[in-house]
């Protein structure tokens, strides 16, 4: 008899992955569209179980296209964009304007205009001079704004850790301890045209506990307090940022998404009692959250290089083109045979890229099945500042996007072309 060697291949959002790879080519990058709806519906929903007012704005750099932008719009997400370009992707995409949030701490009179002239909801000001730029451009335009404040709490979170900086040393928002934040919204207040709706932090990215939001959270509520004492305001909105951690390895233990928002809501409620404040509008950006866990990249495995008794470097067909987080975080990725899934792991192997560059490295020491040419590598979690931080180094194309969601897939963003790549070249 022979045993049956039936072998499924991986899939992603119910669609073989040696499809796509037929359908669409190499390198690949496939987004399973139920997850990021799913992430969005967990951040929604524990926001509508804590009782607050809420609004939840995909943060768009993480990755982005009108597809995405769609996708937001359906989830009954809000946008934050931090460039003309995100703005325009979203505007051709049909995404109400009233819910684009504008961050930026060097946002051009041209995109303030713009953003200005499609009437977005909430503009985040990072400066003094942007606090005199777009009020005047606002004024030309006999227009309200809505702005918030972005401040710089003095807090900032680390992976595993927060540390408070005393002197806040970053290039975003008004400090809070050297005043310019009470400064800021004296100038802001005193300004016709804008309606101040409230302050905003965001203190990092990846994180695993929540310890530095509580900590965040008191201190903007300390100063929301001293304006409502001082000035009588009532600043309605309180804006945390995003920075929700997700896992990329096992190593990785980020919490659910529920718990990060009931321990903001908590948090907020806390805060906003102990000074007798009414409750805040909580919103918050999260970016990475919504989206690395939901993308793959599928890649062809190409040479291999053995040195004896040192290392075996697999090749694949992209690398720090489509994800530069390797090279430039050291950031570390899982990754798996997508048409051998279930076959052992008894080779140790170094997934280099192919750009001409000993740092294009994907994955280091990583156990797999013996690789062959043409095998398809899945390198998982990389749905967030993958494709959007990719480039065209060496004048490589960047890579298609792909959808998958209920056994069916489409395409979200085409393969660049080498006719794309010389379109500006005179
Ligand atoms: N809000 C503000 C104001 C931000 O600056 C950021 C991220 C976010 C929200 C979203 O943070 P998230 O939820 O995605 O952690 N390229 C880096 C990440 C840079 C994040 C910059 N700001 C990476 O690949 O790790």
């Amino acid at each position: 008899t022979v045993e049956a060697n039936v072998q499924t291949d991986m899939e992603i959002g119910g669609v073989s992955t040696e499809k796509l790879v037929e359908e669409y080519g190499t390198p690949l990058m496939v987004y399973d569209e139920g997850m990021i709806r799913q992430h969005a519906r967990a951040f929604r929903g524990a926001f509508k179980s804590s009782g607050l007012d809420f609004q939840v704005a995909y943060a768009s750099k993480a990755f982005l296209c009108k597809e995405m932008a769609r996708l937001a719009k359906q989830e009954k997400l809000s946008l934050d964009v931090v460039s003309g370009g995100e703005l325009y992707t979203a505007l051709q995409a049909g995404f109400p304007a009233s819910r684009i949030h504008f961050h930026g701490n060097n946002k051009s009179e041209e995109e303030l205009a713009m953003a200005l002239d499609a009437h977005i909801g909430c503009f985040v000001v990072d400066n003094f001079l942007e606090l005199e730029m777009l009020h005047d451009l606002a004024n030309q335009r006999n227009q309200e704004v809505n702005i918030l404040l972005r401040v710089t709490p003095g807090v900032e979170a680390h992976t595993h850790e927060y540390i408070m900086t005393g002197q806040e040393d970053s290039k975003f928002g008004f400090g809070l301890s050297n005043g310019q934040a009470e400064t800021a919204v004296q100038i802001a207040t005193r300004k016709p045209q804008y309606n101040l709706l409230g302050i905003h932090s965001h203190i990092g990215s990846q994180m695993f506990e929540t310890d530095g939001f509580d900590q965040a959270i008191q201190i903007l509520t300390g100063f929301v307090y001293q304006m409502n004492k001082k000035y009588g305001l009532e600043l309605p909105v309180l804006n945390v940022g995003g920075g929700f951690g997700v896992r990329y390895t096992e190593d990785d233990q980020p919490l659910a998404i529920s718990e990060y928002v009931q321990a903001i809501s908590a948090s907020v409620k806390k805060h906003y009692t102990d000074h007798e404040l009414p409750f805040p509008e909580v919103w918050i950006e999260p970016g990475r959250s919504m989206v690395a866990e939901a993308g793959t990249t599928l890649y062809k495995v190409g040479s291999k290089k053995i040195i004896p008794d040192l290392r075996t470097y697999i090749t694949v067909d992209g690398g720090m083109t489509d994800n530069i987080r390797p090279a430039l975080y050291q950031a570390r990725y899982q990754a798996m045979l997508a048409n051998r899934p279930d076959e052992e792991a008894t080779e140790l192997v170094s997934v280099a890229g192919k750009c001409c560059e000993s740092g294009d490295m994907l994955i280091w020491d990583l156990m797999l099945p013996p690789t062959n040419y043409g095998d398809i590598l899945a390198v998982l979690s990389t749905g967030a500042y993958g494709y959007s931080m990719a480039s065209n180094y060496n004048r490589i194309p960047r890579p298609a996007v792909v959808f998958a969601q209920d056994g069916e897939s489409r395409v979200v963003i085409e393969r660049e072309t080498y006719e794309d790549l010389v379109r500006k070249d005179q």
